[in-house]
């Protein structure tokens, strides 16, 4: 399936295709919305659906967005540290085998990684699947561009990255079959919005994972949630996940809730 069946226009839904002009310098390729003429470049591999723009910015967005972090973000020193997987209780191998696990359970073919970062998750579920076409989006351009960069080492075809906003997702009604977001949910301002939209692009029975920091019960529950609101992170309990999955349209699983961090599941009604 070409990148052009799924996404459209975030202003007005129209149509993108491929434009016939000569690619800008830095411009790998270009799209044209056949709604209202918006432009909207390829860039190193990046779909750039919001040029100079980067996210609503708490503490932790901003580290997000820092080179040096991005450049260490999947190594030892963060995302694969001993502390990351004493935190969440469980290490990066096994969250990112749950998901594919998750991702796997039914059709497959379309996935987004939703706020993919460098790519983790999305290289994961894009390796050997020469069947499925998977996209990774992230508000965070040094994020993008370290991805796009590291699916071109391991020359995955079927991996394509956007730059968007979660609460505005540039897909069509019901073209994704699955959907990941880990790490993300708990820094997005608005979640029932962005649980919307994932209902709103994901095919009947569409799955999604989510990885998402938690809050647990008692003191510590209520020291950690206020030390994650000074960061701009929000700590969330099992029951209140579950019924904003609920909420949105989702038949809610909890897969695990140990430690600081809760792995979870919908499967849209
Ligand atoms: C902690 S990283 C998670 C990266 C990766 N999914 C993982 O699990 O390691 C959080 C990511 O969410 C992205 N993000 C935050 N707000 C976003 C938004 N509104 N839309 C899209 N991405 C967002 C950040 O830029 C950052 O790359």
């Amino acid at each position: 399936m070409a990148i052009e069946d799924w996404i459209r226009c975030p202003d007005c839904g129209g149509e993108l295709r491929t434009a016939p002009r000569e690619p800008r310098t830095g411009e790998t390729r270009h799209f044209t919305c056949s709604g209202c003429d918006r432009e909207i470049p390829e860039v190193d591999g990046v779909i750039d659906f919001l040029p100079g723009v980067s996210g609503p910015r708490g503490p932790l967005q901003r580290l997000m967005e820092w080179e040096p972090l991005v450049r260490i973000y999947e190594g030892k020193a963060w995302r694969s540290s001993p502390f990351f997987a004493w935190t969440a209780q469980i290490r990066l191998e096994e969250e990112i085998s749950l998901v594919a696990h998750i991702v796997d359970a039914g059709p497959a073919r379309t996935v987004l990684d939703l706020a993919c970062g460098p790519g983790l998750f999305a290289r994961r579920l894009a390796l050997g699947e020469s069947d499925r076409e998977v996209v990774g989006l992230d508000v965070a351009w040094p994020m993008l561009l370290r991805a796009s960069a590291l699916a071109r080492e391991q020359r995955l075809e079927n991996l394509t990255y956007l730059h968007g906003d979660a609460h505005a997702l540039p897909f069509r009604e019901a073209s994704l079959d699955a959907a990941n977001c880990c790490g993300a949910l708990h820094l997005f301002p608005d979640v029932r919005r962005v649980l919307g939209e994932l209902h709103r692009v994901l095919r009947a029975r569409g799955r999604i994972s989510l990885g998402v920091f938690r809050r647990p019960a008692g003191l510590a529950g209520r020291l950690a949630a206020d030390l994650g609101g000074l960061l701009g992170v929000h700590l969330f309990a099992e029951d209140e996940l579950r019924a904003l999955l609920v909420e949105a349209g989702f038949e809610p699983t909890v897969y695990r809730a140990q430690g600081l961090w809760m792995i979870a599941g919908g499967v849209r009604g």
